[in-house]
Parts: structure tokens; C-alpha cells; sequence
């Protein structure tokens, strides 16, 4: 899949989730076959204000590329504005959320509320698209309510401005993450622009990713919520692609893959932050191992950094290690 002058290879992209995708978690799934990932969204509104916490979120590595920095925002000149900065800062793609249901994010005319109003989120492509040259994207939902396909409307307005690719989340926005996503929106949408579509929504492992590539002909396959529990699902998906078996990681393997993202934790956070990450990396990247269901509960008690990683020796060279 071709963003501007990117090269998407593999098409298996990490979908922008708010407090999960920093860059430590974007180096993990990179490293897992990842072929392009998204920070979270990140506020026009803070980044255009120099606004200190806002900027924290970017962070940078040399190995983080191709990344896709996504913006939200409802005022068409801070958006642009926050597009040029990012775009100095060295984002490879930019990405505008118009899909974002949170109340807090709609409440300020962000987000899925755009998609109720059609005409200010073209006034608002149009502006972006004028103030970087870097590839642009949009990330949708179907609509803001059933019924009202607007997301596909504005997806064919972003092909007219001169955006590279459409994410299609298919929910509509009133929904939240109840029911399922509609792929079949997702078939429609690439039958109606001719610049990539990604597909995203509810993809629980490789076999069914690479299904609903088929079904729907989309060109990307983007995973969100099943990225943090099993982040080895790009992989996977490559595994099967080339027609290979596809292979779980053993226990080795994962005190592998936790030792690595471990290390890099450890490396940008400390104190409260680092702890919390910790525990969190240790709690989902063993479920499903032999005796994980009381380490879990030992990890949730540990107060520090060097308690973990004594729980994490002790787990990870017990007798279960030759499951
Ligand atoms: C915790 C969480 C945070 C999210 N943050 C964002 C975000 O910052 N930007 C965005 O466009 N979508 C965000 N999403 C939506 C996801 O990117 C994705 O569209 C949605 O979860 C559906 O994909 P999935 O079923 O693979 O998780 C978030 C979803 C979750 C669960």
C-alpha cells in the first residue's frame, strides 16, 4: 500500500488507541511485524499552544517509521497549524480523527461530531491539505448514526483534496463499541474511492484479518484492541500471507517479547509511570500461559519496579517453562 511516497509493507497497520500507543508500545508491535502504527490522538488545540503535556506525547525514535501522527481538533486554522508543527517534527503521515465518539472530544465539535456537519469538515480538509505536504489520511466511523453513511461522504471528499488513504472504522458514532463493526461498509467504501482504504474494526485474529481482507478488498487491515493483548497478530497475519503456519509464541518467546518492551519501558519511564507500565505489559502479554492467573494477581499487589521483576524471573524460570 502506497501513502504518498511511503511504502506500506506490510499493510498491517497499529490503530491510534488513546494511553496505549506511546512509542514504547509502537517499537513492540514494530518489532512484531507491524508495518506502519499511529500515535493516539494527539489535541490541535495543545500542540498549536505549545502546550507542554500535549507535546509530551510525541515521542521520538529513529526506529519509529513510517508513524503516523493523528491530530483532532474542530477549528479548521489550529488544525493546520498543528499539522505544519507536526509535520516539522517529523511525522512521515498525518491523520485527522473524525471518528473520535468520546463525549469529552465531541463536546468540542471534534471527533465524530464532524461527521454531522459535512461541509465544515471539508473547509477544515481543505485547510490541512494546504498547510503541509507530507501524505494525509482520515480516520472514520461510518456515521453519526445509522442511517447516515456521512464518513462515506467525507471519505470521497478527502480523495478530492488530495488526502492518500481512508481508515473506516464501521460503527456509527451513537453506537460506542457496542455491536459489530460492519465490514460491508468497508466493501462499499472501496468501491467508491480509488485511494487505499483500511479496514478496522473488531479483527480478533490473523485467519479472520485476512478474511475480511478478501471479503471486503480493502488494502490495509488495521488492529486496535486485539494489538494490545496479543501483539504478535502482525506477524501472524504475515505468517499466513506467505503461507506459512502460524505459530502462537511459546513461553520462551514471551518472556522474550516482554524482556524487550520491558527494557524499553524501563529506558523512558520511571518512578509511578514506569511501574504502571510494567504491570500492565506483564498482565496482558501472559495471559494464556500456564499459572498466569495468580501471577496476575501477584503483579496487580507489586509497588515497585524491582518486586516485578523478581515475580517476572520467578514466573518465567519455573518448572511451567517447559510448556
Ligand atoms: C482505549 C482505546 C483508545 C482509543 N483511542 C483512539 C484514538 O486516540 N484515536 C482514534 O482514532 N481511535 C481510537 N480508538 C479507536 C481504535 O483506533 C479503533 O478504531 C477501534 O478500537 C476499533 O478497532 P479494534 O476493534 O481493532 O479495537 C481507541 C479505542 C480504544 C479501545
Amino acid at each position: 500500500m502506497l501513502l504518498g511516497s511511503h511504502s506500506i509493507a506490510p499493510s498491517f497497520i497499529l490503530a491510534p488507541l488513546a494511553g496505549y500507543t506511546d512509542l514504547t508500545f509502537r517499537l513492540l508491535a514494530r518489532s512484531l511485524g507491524c508495518g506502519l502504527a499511529y500515535t493516539e490522538m494527539v489535541s490541535a488545540e495543545g500542540l498549536s499552544r505549545r502546550a507542554s503535556g500535549t507535546w509530551e506525547l510525541l515521542e521520538k525514535d529513529p526506529a519509529d517509521h513510517p508513524v503516523s501522527v493523528q491530530l483532532f481538533g474542530s477549528r479548521p486554522d489550529s488544525l493546520a497549524r498543528a499539522a505544519a508543527l507536526v509535520e516539522e517534527w517529523g511525522a512521515d503521515i498525518i491523520d485527522l480523527n473524525l471518528g473520535c465518539p468520546v463525549k469529552q472530544v465531541v463536546k468540542t465539535g471534534s471527533g465524530a461530531a464532524l461527521l454531522k456537519d459535512p461541509a465544515r469538515t471539508l473547509h477544515l480538509l481543505r485547510e490541512v491539505r494546504r498547510a503541509v505536504s507530507v501524505p494525509l489520511t482520515v480516520k472514520i466511523r461510518s456515521g453519526w448514526q445509522p442511517g447516515e453513511p456521512t464518513g462515506l461522504t467525507i471519505a470521497a471528499m478527502a480523495e478530492d483534496c488530495g488526502y492518500a488513504a481512508v481508515a473506516l472504522h464501521p460503527r456509527w458514532a451513537v453506537q460506542g463499541f457496542t455491536g459489530l463493526a460492519d465490514w460491508g461498509l468497508v466493501a462499499l467504501l472501496k468501491q467508491k474511492i480509488t485511494i487505499p482504504v483500511i479496514g478496522n474494526g473488531d479483527l480478533q485474529n490473523a485467519e479472520q484479518a485476512l478474511a475480511r481482507q478478501q471479503e471486503t478488498g480493502c488494502d490495509g487491515l488495521m488492529i486496535g484492541r486485539q494489538a494490545l493483548k496479543a501483539p504478535w497478530i502482525f506477524r501472524q497475519m504475515a505468517e499466513l500471507t506467505a503461507g506459512r503456519p502460524l505459530l502462537e509464541p511459546d513461553r520462551a518467546e514471551r518472556k522474550k517479547i516482554i524482556a524487550d518492551y520491558w527494557d524499553r519501558i524501563a529506558g523512558r519511564y520511571e518512578g509511578v509511570r514506569q511501574v504502571k507500565a510494567l504491570r500492565r505489559a506483564l498482565f496482558v502479554l501472559t495471559r494464556g500461559l500456564t499459572g498466569s492467573g495468580h501471577f496476575r494477581q501477584q503483579v496487580a499487589l507489586a509497588p515497585t519496579a524491582a518486586v516485578l521483576q523478581e515475580l517476572f524471573e520467578q514466573f518465567f524460570s519455573g518448572p511451567e517453562m517447559d510448556n
